[in-house]
């Protein structure tokens, strides 16, 4: 079977951005490397450092202003994730180093941030234009003020009711399949709005990502109903059973209008599916 990366810049995530995403899939793919971890990383790294995806730089605010990210990734039987972590570059490196350097599984909050500078990851603010006009909207709103926000918002208005501000999308994710092994990472800055604090489905292996050694998976979307539902392990133990775009087709189907995406590669396939527009890039070679 030939080698794959299957990468995703989030449910919500149109199809303007399925270039950029092609051509860092097939810079990864160019990696001497032949494990799969390394390729799922640097294709993630590469997203959280392009500002129009919600992960790394770009980033959205908490309802306190303040930016938390999480981010895990997963290999047969490892695990390494970081919630609620500030003011570092690339979570999802951080994420790789919990796996590879502790003992632990996870790290969160300011436990995260002190391992992320022991490991030499410096200061970094992740804030954008882009994200501090969409916090400044949200202040605006929860203020009173009538704000415009984009079509593809309107059917997120039972959030609005519940949080006063329609929910936000956007998480990045990669998976692989490497000379047979696989590989899954995912980033993000959560799901807007959202309280300091909020953990979403991306660090909880389970839930925003699995890998096995039947296959990969990682999810995007509101990251509450993800958790519900266990996604990620839900679609992974039933790959081999049929074709793999029947069941991601079907899982996230269950979710309604929930915004939901998921990406999956298997022994032979690959497949993605979202119930709203979501860019992917691929590469593959032998
Ligand atoms: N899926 C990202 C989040 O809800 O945090």
């Amino acid at each position: 079977m030939p080698n794959v990366l299957l990468l995703h810049g989030g449910a919500g995530s149109d199809n303007t951005y399925t270039d950029a995403l092609n051509r860092y899939a097939s810079n990864t793919a160019s990696m001497k490397s032949k494990n799969p971890l390394d390729f799922v990383v640097e294709s993630v790294r590469l997203m959280e450092d392009d500002p129009s995806f919600n992960a790394g730089t770009g980033s959205v605010k908490r309802i306190d202003g303040s930016i938390q990210m999480d981010a895990a990734v997963m290999v047969k039987n490892s695990i390494g994730s970081v919630s609620a972590i500030e003011r570092v570059r690339n979570p999802v490196m951080v994420a790789r180093e919990v796996m590879l350097q502790t003992p632990h599984v996870m790290l969160t909050g300011d436990g995260a941030v002190k391992f992320a500078r022991a490991m030499g990851f410096q200061d970094y603010d992740p804030t954008t234009e882009r994200t501090e006009n969409i916090w400044k909207k949200m202040v605006d709103f929860f203020n009173g003020k009538e704000v415009e926000l984009p079509e593809r918002y309107s059917e997120y208005y039972r959030y609005a009711k519940i949080f006063g501000f329609p929910q936000h999308k956007d998480t990045v994710g990669a998976v692989a399949r490497i000379g047979g092994k696989f590989a899954a990472a995912v980033s993000t800055g959560g799901s807007s709005p959202m309280m300091r604090g909020r953990v979403g489905d991306s660090p909880l292996p389970g839930a925003g990502l699995y890998a096995g050694e039947n296959g990969a998976v990682v999810a995007t979307g509101i990251g509450e109903e993800i958790i519900r539902k266990m996604m990620c392990y839900d679609i992974y133990r039933e790959i081999g059973t049929r074709p793999l775009g029947e069941i991601l087709k079907e899982k996230v189907e269950s979710f309604g209008k929930v915004l939901v995406g998921v990406i999956a590669v298997s022994e032979d396939e690959y497949a993605s599916y979202s119930n709203s527009s979501m860019a992917t890039g691929i590469s593959t070679w032998p």
